[in-house]
């Protein structure tokens, strides 16, 4: 069976702010697949480029080298029309769901715009198969005429998948779809997102500071660092038995849940300094604040290798690094 969603070796830079310095490498290599019905949750701190893998994977963004397959087809180098098609098969749910709606629509309107955009279906059959969205994440047909203003946090968001569903999609990305939202809406959205999961055999990508969030939704997980995808495996294993140093590092940093105060589980903090991403010479980027660093890790850069079974990871603690290079002459 195809993956229904592929990405390979992809990368992106962005140019420099006022054409100044060299581009920052938000993405630098990344892979992975995603099989249908599968959560593959994606961990990683602040900036570290996980929205602009997301963005690459939808291809809101074009990436400077690799490749997006969907359902086993080139999306990277698709014609207009194929590109059409693949867009269908993939969406996506923001954090902010209000600002990602147009606030002179009605909310009908908004759910049945990708529908609109795509040229399928009357006006009618549009507003009927907004109907029936809505009545799938838990709205009421007089919701469809009220206008995204008028939404709580909680109903925006349901409008935002009830809208990232109406192309009826393999794929979802939610990019901090649910990291805004109290904690007890936080569950209710979480509960109707594995929902939709079984009801349809959905693939979802799942980005998250939370790590108590992600243990619970996902069947894998990525974590990244520094544009990189530096350990990969399933969930469980990833929570049980961190490889990577930087993995461990943030598992390690969950603070104690405190119940009286009800706190939140967030990435914790990973002391020292992070590498400037703009740094693009040879060596680990987790380097500088690895407590295990070896002389080799300021010569090669780690790919991301399997060690045990399908657990990936980019560290040469665990995968043997590559031979010397020859110099060119
Ligand atoms: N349009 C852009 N132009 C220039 N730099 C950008 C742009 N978008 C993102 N960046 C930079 O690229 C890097 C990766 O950003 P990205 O938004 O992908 O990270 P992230 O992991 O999603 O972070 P967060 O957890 O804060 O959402 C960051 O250094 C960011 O400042
Ligand atoms: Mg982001």
């Amino acid at each position: 069976m195809p993956e229904l969603l592929e990405l390979r070796d992809v990368s992106k830079s962005y140019p420099a702010r006022r054409g100044r310095g060299r581009g920052l490498r938000a993405v630098a290599g990344a892979s992975f697949t995603l099989a249908a019905g599968e959560t593959l949750g994606l961990l990683g701190e602040s900036g570290c480029g996980k929205s602009t893998l997301a963005r690459l994977a939808l291809r809101l963004i074009e990436p400077d080298g690799g490749t997006v397959r969907v359902a086993g087809q080139d999306f990277t180098g698709a014609s207009a029309a194929a590109t059409r098609r693949l867009r269908r098969r993939v969406q996506i749910v923001f954090q902010d769901a209000l600002s990602s709606l147009n606030p002179r629509m009605s909310v009908g309107v908004n759910v049945a715009e990708p529908m609109r955009l795509q040229g399928i279906g009357s006006e009618k059959e549009r507003r009927s198969a907004a109907l029936e969205l809505l009545d799938l994440v838990g709205l009421r047909p007089e919701h469809a005429d009220r206008y995204p203003h008028e939404f709580s946090g909680g109903q925006a968001q349901r409008v935002a998948i009830a809208r990232a569903l109406i192309l009826r999609p393999d794929v979802i990305v939610f990019d901090e779809a649910v990291s805004a939202l109290d904690v007890s809406i936080r569950a209710q959205i979480l509960r109707l997102i594995l929902d939709l999961q079984q009801r349809f055999g959905l693939a979802y990508l799942f980005i998250s500071h939370d790590l108590g969030v992600v243990k619970r939704i996902s069947d894998r997980i990525a974590v990244m660092y520094l544009g990189r995808i530096v350990e990969l495996g399933a969930a469980a294993e990833i929570y049980r038995a961190p490889l990577h140093p930087y993995t461990e590092a943030l598992l390690a940093a969950i603070p104690v849940p405190d119940p009286r105060r009800m706190r939140v589980r967030q990435l914790g903090v990973v002391e020292g300094e992070a590498a400037s991403p703009l740094d693009a010479a040879a060596g680990c980027a987790f380097r500088a604040r690895c407590p295990h660093r070896m002389a080799v890790c300021d010569q090669a850069t780690p790919e991301l290798l399997p060690v045990l079974g399908r657990h990936d990871v980019a560290c040469f603690l665990h995968t043997a690094p590559p031979p010397p290079e020859r110099k060119a002459a």
